[in-house]
């Protein structure tokens, strides 16, 4: 039996940091809403409580029945966390007379606690709350305290340990630690979830599930799709059928290269290009969601042709992934994103849903490639967005406009990895503006062409998203390249918009 913790979500932007952490650890775990802690499951070894927006006074704030845990096995609150646990035990909890924000230093901790063993004195944790909480419930113990917070971390022997302070976040610089004190010296992990391990049981799992049943999956080219093409295929071998549809609007030869990586890969892929068909639908159309719209329809047009001639597919797969999947809460408690469905699928086919990868976050995926032997470019391909150079062009689709940014693109993304630059980066790519014409000169000519703008960001999830600090010289290259060699660009500007208020695309 696999081994997990519970984290229950309060609706803090940093649940889900708490659950690589714990993944980092080896160890399984699940992020679930507030309400939902899973009654009679043996597997459940420990429950962390995350941060919250509200405070325990909002009328609103979510509550947790600890009963249901408290006195079987451990029980970590963190932040709002720390807070619930104190104020519905006995304690107090009072707004801060200035919000506690940022880092801190613990100026005493308990090193004999077994969740600080190890810990450095004035090992630095970052704080970030609006309430304090000024007693702490009568059979608790104080084991850390900073400068200004007497009561950031307690202990009670009933099994329960609260911190004010974000171990997950990288600023606690023994926050690792701290979670690793918890999660495998007093929760007991064993710490057997691996990529090894993973790759086992789930190859097992699926040929139990799919005896001698046929599966289709759609293949994007991304490290998602082609992980989980390439676990079923070492799961059931031929009887997996991938398809792969090029739109016209990929990248420069990313048709042909990825299709050639997939057959070194083994697997059974049928390569449809149906580039003439969207380009032909996309003639003319200038407004971005419309294009979008034709892009998603044309593409399950296309995709379901081919799995019909699959007469005895039973399943379909699919790459989807734990953020994917993670029933985020907003503000009211309601969950706002559970599962995404998927769209059209020809119903008459009566196909059932597997997802391999259902419980992995990306850094686990792509540690699942590499455990299965797959090629480092595919497993450190940078995201690209389903409907492809299309969202990167402003405007109407040409298959000229197409070529252009294909070009212009392929230096960009060349560029960065001849300087190393391409693994810093969370995703990059060109846009081609090409509403918009300005003058420039070249040689003796005058010319009046496209600007294109350079995109490059760091993120963790893409919920949010930083403009990469690229280095001038770099910048300076790519953009003598370009105007060189890309006929129909005359200029290139970078984009240092952060997301949000930006996106990552431009359409
Ligand atoms: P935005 O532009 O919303 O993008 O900041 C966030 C991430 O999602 C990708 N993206 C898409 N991926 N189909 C996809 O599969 C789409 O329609 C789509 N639109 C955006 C985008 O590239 C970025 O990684």
């Amino acid at each position: 039996m696999t081994q997990k913790i519970i984290i229950l979500d309060f609706g803090s932007q940093t649940t889900q940091l708490i659950g690589r952490r714990v993944r980092e650890l080896d160890t399984f775990c699940e992020i679930l809403p507030y309400n939902k802690f899973p009654k009679d499951d043996p597997s459940v070894i420990g429950v962390i409580l995350s941060g919250s927006p509200y405070s325990v006074h909002d009328p609103e704030a979510f509550s947790v029945d600890l009963s249901q845990f408290v006195g079987r096995i451990p029980v970590l609150g963190i932040c709002y966390g720390a807070q619930f646990i104190s104020h519905t035990l006995g304690g107090r909890v009072e707004k801060a007379d200035s919000r506690e924000y940022g880092r801190a230093n613990l100026e005493t901790v308990d090193t004999a606690n077994p969740l600080f063993k190890g810990f450095e004195q004035q090992s630095q944790v970052w704080m970030s709350h609006g309430d304090t909480i000024t007693r702490i419930p009568d059979d608790f113990q104080v084991i850390g305290s900073t400068k200004d917070v007497t009561n950031a971390a307690f202990w009670s022997p009933r099994g329960i340990w609260a911190v004010q302070f974000h171990p997950e976040v990288f600023h606690s610089l023994q926050g690792t630690l701290l979670l690793k004190n918890f999660v495998v010296d007093i929760c007991g992990s064993r710490q057997q979830w691996s990529a090894a391990s993973f790759v086992d049981t789930t190859v097992a799992e699926l040929q139990q599930q799919l005896g001698q049943d046929r599966v289709i999956l759609g293949l994007s080219g991304g490290v998602d799709s082609s992980v989980a093409a390439v676990l079923l295929n070492r799961a059931i071998g031929s009887r997996l059928t991938c398809i792969f549809v090029d739109h016209g609007m990929l990248r420069k030869n990313e048709f042909r290269q990825v299709m050639d990586d997939y057959k070194v890969l083994g697997l059974n892929v049928i390569g449809v290009d149906a580039s003439e068909k969207f380009f032909s639908d996309l003639a003319g159309v200038t407004d971005p969601e419309q294009k979008r719209k034709i892009i998603g329809r044309d593409f399950v047009e296309v995709f379901n042709a081919e799995a019909r001639k699959i007469t005895d597919a039973r399943w379909l797969a699919q790459g989807t992934i734990y953020p994917d999947r993670i029933e985020s809460l907003n503000i009211t408690g309601k969950v706002i994103k559970s599962h995404h469905n998927v769209g059209g699928l020809p119903k008459e086919m009566n196909l059932q849903l597997c997802e391999p990868l259902k419980w992995l976050f990306k850094d686990e995926v792509r540690r699942v490639g590499r455990q299965l032997g797959m090629p480092e470019h595919l497993i450190t391909r940078h995201p690209f967005p389903g409907p492809g150079l299309a969202v990167r062009i402003l405007g109407d689709i040409t298959p000229e406009k197409v070529r252009i940014l294909q070009e212009a693109d392929d230096i960009y993304i060349r560029g960065l990895r001849e300087w190393g630059l391409y693994d810093d980066i969370w995703q990059a790519g060109v846009v081609l503006l090409s509403t918009v014409r300005s003058v420039g000169v070249m040689g003796d000519e005058r010319t009046y062409e496209h600007p294109v703008a350079l995109r490059a960001v760091t993120s963790t999830d893409a919920m949010t998203a930083d403009w990469a600090h690229l280095p001038y010289d770099f910048l300076a290259r790519v953009s003598n390249e370009i105007i060189n060699k890309v006929r129909g660009v005359n200029r290139v500007c970078y984009d240092i918009s952060s997301k949000p208020p930006a996106t990552i695309e431009w359409e």
